[in-house]
């Protein structure tokens, strides 16, 4: 299918900067900030493919794997998952404006192996009735920092998995506090990590990246590794960045994290 201008623009502005036979480009005017965010992202998510599917061709990690993209957007990381090897992505997202671009970017590139649904992370089971866990992976890139209910985000996202979740998201600080008192003086429980509450009032309803409502819960790396070890994904890996990575990303701000289900590290599902 040929994409016009005027197909493109008809739906606002763009987050990538898609080129389509003939040259036409969704976004040429990307920011460098953006531009570099989404390039050091795709190489942390390559890496984070070898770790997830230890063993695999490097040069295809996802060869005949089944992969979701949980806050798809226009779908930039899906077509790298068919990049890496996926047989198919499904791309999700709750945004039906992002989920139009999506679409056409794909059909405009003349791709097939990528669906698109509208729906709610946190009602991912609603939106997948294709039996128990359908997806080898699943990628949360950019999603968590921006929902209300994150662990009920990775709950869902857990239960439609069979193997590996590779999360990117911004990151707070751990507590400085190694234990909270817990019902009286003298007994105190562990802090397993942090989530700290954002309110995205002012970017919310206009800006298309935000989440369902402008609260948000941002969580720190240990956070993230105790919900999603109750999830039974148990082994958690960080990727590091290049040297010469987007600056969040280097001074650790925002991290890219590799989850494996517990039982999948066994042999169970590799
Ligand atoms: C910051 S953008 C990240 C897009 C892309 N994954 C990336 O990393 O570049 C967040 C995306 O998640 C979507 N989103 C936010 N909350 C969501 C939810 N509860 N369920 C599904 N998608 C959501 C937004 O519409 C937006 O497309």
């Amino acid at each position: 299918m040929s994409v016009t201008e005027t197909d493109i623009r008809s739906l606002g502005e763009w987050f990538y900067d898609f080129e389509f036979p003939g040259g036409v480009r969704t976004n040429e005017r990307l920011s460098e900030d953006l531009r570099s965010i989404h390039r050091d992202r795709s190489m942390m998510l390559d890496a984070a493919c070898a770790i997830a599917f230890p063993g695999s061709d490097p040069a295809s990690p996802l060869s005949s794997r089944r992969a979701i993209d949980v806050g798809c957007h226009e779908g930039f990381f899906s077509h790298r998952l068919l990049r890496l090897g996926a047989s198919s992505v499904l791309g999700v997202d709750v945004r039906e404006r992002n989920i139009r671009k999506a679409r056409l970017a794909a059909e405009a590139l003349g791709i097939d192996r990528l669906s698109w649904r509208v729906g709610d992370a946190e009602d991912l089971d609603s939106v997948i009735s294709d039996g128990s866990r359908p997806f080898d992976l699943a990628l949360a890139f950019g999603l968590l920092y921006h929902c209300e209910n994150p662990v009920r985000v990775l709950r869902r996202i857990a239960s439609v998995t069979k193997r590996a979740i590779i999360i990117e998201t911004q990151l707070c600080a751990e507590s400085p506090d190694e234990s909270v008192e817990w019902g009286r003086a003298g007994y105190s429980l562990p802090a397993r990590g942090l989530f700290t509450v954002i309110d995205e009032s002012k970017l919310h309803p206009t800006n298309n990246e935000t989440g369902v409502s402008p609260l948000a819960l941002c969580p720190s790396p240990g956070a993230l590794r105790t919900v999603l070890s109750h999830c039974g994904f148990g082994a958690f890996h960080r990727v590091e960045p290049h040297d010469d990575a987007n600056e969040q990303l280097t001074r650790g701000k925002r991290g890219v994290f590799v989850a494996v289900r517990t039982d999948a590290t066994a042999g169970g599902d590799a």
